[in-house]
C-alpha cells in the first residue's frame, strides 16, 4: 500500500515536471533529470545539484528569467538558514517541484549544504538530519501503523 502509494507520487510529480520542461523547452533536462534516475543515488551535493536544480537555477545558481522566473541561488541571503531551502526542497513551492519523495534525509543535507557553500556562497552550513525529518509531510499511514502498534 505504501509501495503504490509513493508511485502515484512519484508518477503525478514526474508528470509536472515533464509537463513544465516540455512548456519551458528544457527537453534535455527533463531526459537527464527525470526519465535518468542516476541522479537520484548520489550523496554527492554538486553532483545532486547539477543533476535535479541546474535545469531550472542554472549550473553557477544564477537563475534564469524566460517562460518562467528561476530565482538565483548564487548570493542568495534567504540561503544563510537551512530550515528554508529545506522546506522548498522537500515540499516543493509554485512552480518549485517537490523532491520530498525522491530524496532521503542524507541527500538533502548534502544538497543544501552545497547551496550554502558552494555556488559562490559562503553560509556557515547548519543542515541537520533532523531538520529534514521535521520538513517532511506526516503521512496518514504512518499514523495508523503507531496506533496499532
Ligand atoms: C522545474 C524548475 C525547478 C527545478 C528543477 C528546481 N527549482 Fe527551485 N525553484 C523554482 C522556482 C520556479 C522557484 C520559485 C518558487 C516560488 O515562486 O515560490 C524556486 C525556488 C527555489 C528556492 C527558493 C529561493 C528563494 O529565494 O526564495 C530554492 C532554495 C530552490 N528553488 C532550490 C532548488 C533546489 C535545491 C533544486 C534541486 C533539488 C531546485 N530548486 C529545483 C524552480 C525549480
Amino acid at each position: 500500500m505504501k509501495t503504490s502509494f509513493l508511485t502515484i507520487a512519484a508518477l503525478t510529480s514526474f508528470c509536472a515536471v515533464a509537463a513544465h520542461a516540455q512548456s519551458a523547452d528544457m527537453s534535455s533536462f527533463a531526459e537527464d533529470t527525470v526519465f535518468g534516475s542516476a541522479g537520484y543515488t548520489s550523496t554527492d551535493g554538486e553532483v545532486l545539484y547539477q543533476t535535479l536544480c541546474a535545469g531550472c537555477h542554472m549550473p553557477g545558481g544564477e537563475g534564469a528569467v524566460g517562460a518562467g522566473h528561476y530565482p538565483a541561488l548564487s548570493g542568495n541571503p534567504n540561503l544563510e538558514y537551512s530550515a528554508y531551502p529545506i522546506t522548498l526542497i522537500v515540499n516543493g513551492q509554485a512552480g518549485m517541484p517537490a523532491f520530498g519523495t525522491f530524496l532521503n534525509d542524507e541527500q538533502i543535507v548534502a544538497l543544501t549544504t552545497y547551496l550554502q557553500t558552494g555556488l559562490g556562497n559562503s553560509f556557515e552550513p547548519d543542515a541537520t538530519l533532523e531538520t529534514v525529518a521535521n520538513s517532511r509531510p506526516v503521512e496518514p499511514e504512518d499514523t495508523n501503523k503507531a496506533e496499532h502498534e
